[in-house]
């Protein structure tokens, strides 16, 4: 149960880039945080604890739901984006903490009424361990609630900077096996039931979210440079040797098909919103 590669990469460049660029991914995930808070629907008083909090968006959100009476407890592995976190809770006065830890083996000091995340629950080299650790933080009438993506097929904002630099590439490359620790690890809803039962957890109810996701950016350019910069595709790109500005130009080319009356780049999303009880 180590984690240690996902450890060293949050930590790593990928950390760096996700805080240079924390605004635009929030506002490209903003509607997950939502339906999160809404379907967890935390009541005031409440202690809640957001796992894989990155730059905390999610956490200040629920601490202001809480109130600060217990708040909300950020908690995560990368340094750069804790300090992010713990910037903006200090400038918006919220009742929210982070702590660096792995929530794989992480135990909170106080009962967990809820426990949230978005996106931040599947890089688990051990997941049916992590998600039994992080039940004993819960009361035994506590609920979680969490984001995770569905398949890479079903995601098209995601797919289509791979599809662009596949015909580029000397050769494909190597397929990750199904359920490795990474953003679509818990794409089989079913795989990802049987790891919360076998965890202990309770109830475990798998809702789909289907919907359209908006790009950062004011122009196909900008968003194409953004989605260059944060997907995989930089490091398969730059690993295999091919042309990263052929890449992006394809990119471009796809994403312009995208374009909605405002200019804005919107692409389909599919996530599951998946529930679970402590007991
Ligand atoms: C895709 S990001 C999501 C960040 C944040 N939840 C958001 O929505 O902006 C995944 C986060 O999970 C964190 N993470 C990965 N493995 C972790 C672990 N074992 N324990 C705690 N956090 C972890 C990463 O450092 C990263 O911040």
């Amino acid at each position: 149960m180590s984690n240690t590669d996902q450890i060293a990469y949050w930590n790593g460049q990928a950390g760096e880039k996700w805080v240079r660029h924390a605004e635009r991914l929030d506002a490209l995930l903003e509607p997950f945080a939502n339906e999160i808070l809404e379907t967890v629907s935390l009541i005031e008083g409440e202690h809640v604890l957001d796992v894989g909090c990155g730059a905390g968006a999610l956490t200040l959100k629920a601490a202001f739901c809480v109130g600060d009476k217990q708040g909300a407890v950020g908690v995560d592995v990368s340094q750069p984006l804790l300090s992010l976190a713990e910037r903006r809770a200090s400038e918006r006065a919220a009742p929210a903490s982070f702590e660096k830890a792995d929530a794989a083996s992480y135990r909170s000091e106080r009962p967990v009424d809820a426990l949230i995340s978005r996106f931040g629950v599947m890089f688990f080299d051990d997941p049916v361990a992590a998600f039994a650790n992080l039940r004993n933080s819960l009361r035994p009438e506590g609920r979680m609630t969490f984001a995770c993506w569905q398949s890479l097929s079903e995601n098209a904002w995601a797919r289509a900077p791979l599809e662009a630099a596949l015909p580029l590439l000397p050769e494909p490359p190597a397929q990750p096996p199904p359920g490795a620790p990474g953003p679509f690890a818990f794409a089989d809803k079913d795989h990802v039931a049987s790891i919360l039962t076998d965890a202990g957890w309770k109830g475990v109810a798998i809702h789909p979210w289907l919907g359209r996701v908006t790009l950062p950016g004011d122009s196909v350019s900008d968003a194409a440079q953004f989605m260059m910069e944060l997907g995989p595709v930089a490091r398969l790109v730059s690993e295999a040797g091919a042309d990263l500005s052929q890449v992006e130009d394809a990119l471009t080319g796809t994403l312009a098909t995208h374009t909605d009356q405002n200019g804005r780049i919107t692409m389909p999303a599919a996530a599951w919103i998946v529930s679970a009880t402590a007991s």
